[in-house]
């Protein structure tokens, strides 16, 4: 969501008549865009923010912004700790950012917006030269509450787009060159628009889209999800077999804390449902270790989770209390080499199915959907199979936004290797 967002407002900046720069001393403008599901990605922020302090002594009239959902938690010790920043605006007021930029001196007062407004940043979409990979927003915010999340607050409560809104939108970027698009919301099984159309209806329309090559959603809910989902992906090929399902823990004791509303028998008949209905699907997850009162108990209940689930990927974070959601009353109790060690664990075990299944997928076939060239390695094009497996391979750059045949030669834990093995398409 926070790309997307990014994605918006420079969409935005650049209908001003802004161009983009990497370099901050050649910059107007320079923009933050935050996240507060962590402790450690604020710290971050601060620490970067901090550091154009000497910046904006030697050229006054740069306008810094800090902007998204760290912008909305923490307005006051934003503008305590870092003065040198111009304006502070929360993610429900993104439509005002340009509007806020243009109105910047860059000596003029510290500006804060987040009183929340009713305009879509949709609004803000340029679609006409779209990249390969995109995102659209289905929904917003979160009704959800788990305890010890921030988003409801910052991002506020959810607000579905209309069907027809986001299959616009979808339509005309795969006009402007999409070939691959996720379909995002906090939680995104909860997508009901006024008329009552449910998640599954989207896809199903997306789906119809000529030229569009593959379709994501992320993120589902175990205590949202419903079986006319998965009945949809099994009707539609172009819709990835790729759950992003977050357990979070495999305890029910901890998961009753949480505020999640399912057990961990509920979440395992979930992803056997997925599995039956759905070839070939893949679960990932996400998971908190050390919330408060997780005893070893607990977290051997988790682990043993992660061995009957094998994913095909996972995310594991340390607990973070957050000042504003519910958990940061409790006492945030597992010291932090617990986490860590719980952390590692979990870590370690998914490197084990990883490697495991990787070594299997050695010798076979993929279809795999361009995304660019590597990161790691320049001379390399990266891409995704259809279940969101990397895959890395040579091949000229003009080859992104295309499919490829990729014959995997050799696998680590995160990434299948190998070479070309049919014509782009
Ligand atoms: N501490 C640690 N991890 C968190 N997440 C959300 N809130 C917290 C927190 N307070 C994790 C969850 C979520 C992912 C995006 O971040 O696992 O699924
Ligand atoms: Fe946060 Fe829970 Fe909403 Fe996900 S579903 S955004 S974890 S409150």
């Amino acid at each position: 969501m926070n790309k997307l967002d990014s994605q918006l407002v420079t969409d935005a900046l650049l209908a001003e008549g802004f161009e983009l720069t990497g370099n901050p001393e050649e910059a107007d403008v320079i923009l933050f865009n935050t996240c507060s599901v962590r402790k450690h990605a604020e710290d971050r922020v601060f620490s970067n923010v901090g550091a154009l302090k000497h910046l904006k002594r030697r050229r006054p009239e740069v306008v810094i912004g800090i902007i998204g959902c760290m912008a909305q938690r923490a307005a006051g010790e934003i503008k305590r700790r870092l003065p040198h920043v111009d304006i502070i605006c929360g993610p429900q007021d993104l439509p005002a950012l340009p509007r806020l930029i243009t109105g910047h001196s860059g000596d003029s007062a510290t500006v804060v917006a987040t009183e929340g407004s009713e305009i879509w940043p949709e609004r803000m979409r340029d679609t006409r030269i779209s990249p390969a990979s995109t995102f659209v927003s289905a929904m917003r915010g979160c009704n959800r509450f788990c305890s010890y999340c921030i988003v409801p607050y910052v991002r506020g409560r959810t607000r579905s787009r209309m069907l027809e809104d986001i299959v616009r939108e979808a339509g005309e970027l795969v006009a402007g060159g999409a070939r691959e698009i996720t379909l995002l919301g906090q939680d995104v099984n909860a997508y009901k628009d006024e008329k009552g159309r449910r998640l599954w209806d989207v896809l199903g329309e997306l789906a119809g889209i000529e030229g569009l090559g593959r379709l994501w959603f992320v993120t589902s809910h175990p205590a949202t999800v419903e079986r006319q989902l998965f009945e949809m992906m099994a009707e539609h090929p172009v819709i990835a077999p790729y759950l992003h399902l977050p357990a979070q823990s495999g305890s029910n004791r901890v998961l009753e804390a949480m505020k999640r509303g399912y057990t961990r028998s509920r979440y395992l008949e979930i992803i056997k449902e997925a599995r039956a209905i759905v070839p070939g699907i893949e679960i990932a997850s996400d998971f908190i270790v050390g919330f408060p009162g997780e005893t070893d108990r607990d977290f051997h209940m988790t682990v043993d989770l992660f061995w009957r689930a094998k994913f095909q990927n996972c995310f594991v974070f340390k607990y973070s209390p957050r000042p504003g959601a519910r958990s940061a009353k409790m006492d945030d109790d597992v010291p932090v080499e617990k986490k860590k060690e719980r952390n590692a664990i979990l870590l370690s075990i998914q490197k084990e199915i990883m490697e495991e299944r990787h070594k299997e997928l050695e010798g076979a076939k993929f279809e795999v959907l361009v995304r660019g060239v590597s990161k790691r390695d320049a001379s390399k094009l990266t891409g995704r199979t259809r279940t969101n497996r990397i895959v890395v391979f040579e091949g000229g750059e003009s080859l992104a936004g295309r499919f490829v045949e990729v014959a995997v030669d050799s696998s680590t834990p995160l990434t299948l290797f190998g070479h070309i093995a049919g014509e782009p398409y």
